[in-house]
């Protein structure tokens, strides 16, 4: 019999493998992640991500899930947003991006209403119907089974709450396209090697983008998860995409 296989970039790899080679990737990146994120995309994560916040309409008394939360850049904002009844849970796979994520809120004096837990997108350790907001940047891409990663996200999420992912997706202007993949595939793993000494987790990174499902295929996921509507906006092109997920009825 056949192993079953998936994307790890442009290679195709056992799915038992995927975890543990995402894992390796985050780990030798986690020290110099924040640094890179600024360096690749000029600051302009910053932006999106703040875009991805004000999308999300989060009110005071919410419980809001960072998921795949890495060094906690949402957290860090999301916070600014919430009362004293409010909290914002950071999970994450990864233990040496929880640390960083760690060092960095306390570093800031975000003490309060902030708690971070180990766990995979794909068995999330949530009652059903219990979280208000969910957002995920960055890091649906990296999960194996993203099918069973969104449904774990639209059982969680409240009737009448939203879930937002920003993601990387397929940029709809061709002449465009063709300056961003040189900079992706020439540039990109320079900069992981000159800063992190690791350039094949920024290849990965670019690879990984391409594999990803593009703006309409990731809208029909979402649906078919149990979403009942799903829009979607472009961020400069299609470099990155946001998706609303709404959840009306209970799933
Ligand atoms: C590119 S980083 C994004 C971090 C952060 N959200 C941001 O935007 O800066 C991707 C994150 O996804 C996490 N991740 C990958 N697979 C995951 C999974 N199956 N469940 C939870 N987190 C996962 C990684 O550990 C990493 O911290």
């Amino acid at each position: 019999m056949s192993e079953e296989t998936t994307h790890f970039g442009y290679q195709k790899i056992p799915v038992a493998h995927k975890t543990k080679r995402v894992s390796r990737v985050f780990e030798s990146v986690a020290e110099q992640y924040d640094l890179m994120n600024d360096l690749m995309s000029l600051g302009l994560h910053r932006w999106w991500k703040k875009l991805a916040i004000a999308r999300s309409l989060i009110q005071p008394d919410n419980t809001v899930l960072d998921l795949a939360g890495g060094t906690g850049d949402l957290t860090q904002e999301v916070i600014k947003q919430l009362g004293p009844n409010g909290r914002v849970i950071l999970a994450d796979i990864n233990a040496a991006m929880l640390a960083k994520s760690r060092e960095k809120l306390v570093n800031r004096g975000i003490l309060q209403g902030v708690s971070r837990i180990q766990a995979n997108a794909e068995d999330l350790p949530f009652h059903n119907n219990s979280i208000d907001r969910i957002l995920m940047a960055f890091g649906l891409r990296n999960v194996t089974f993203k099918e069973k990663a969104l449904k774990e996200m639209a059982r969680v999420l409240k009737p009448g709450g939203r879930m937002v992912i920003l993601e990387f997706s397929t940029v709809t202007s061709k002449p465009f396209g063709k300056l961003y993949d040189a900079y992706s595939f020439s540039v990109l793993p320079k900069l992981g090697k000159w800063l992190c000494n690791d350039e094949q987790s920024y290849q990965y990174l670019a690879e990984s983008i391409r594999v990803h499902p593009n703006q309409e295929e990731l809208k029909s996921m979402i649906l078919a998860a149990g979403f009942n509507r799903c829009d979607y906006q472009n961020i400069q092109a299609g470099v990155v995409a946001l998706h609303i997920g709404y959840k009306i009825k209970p799933v």
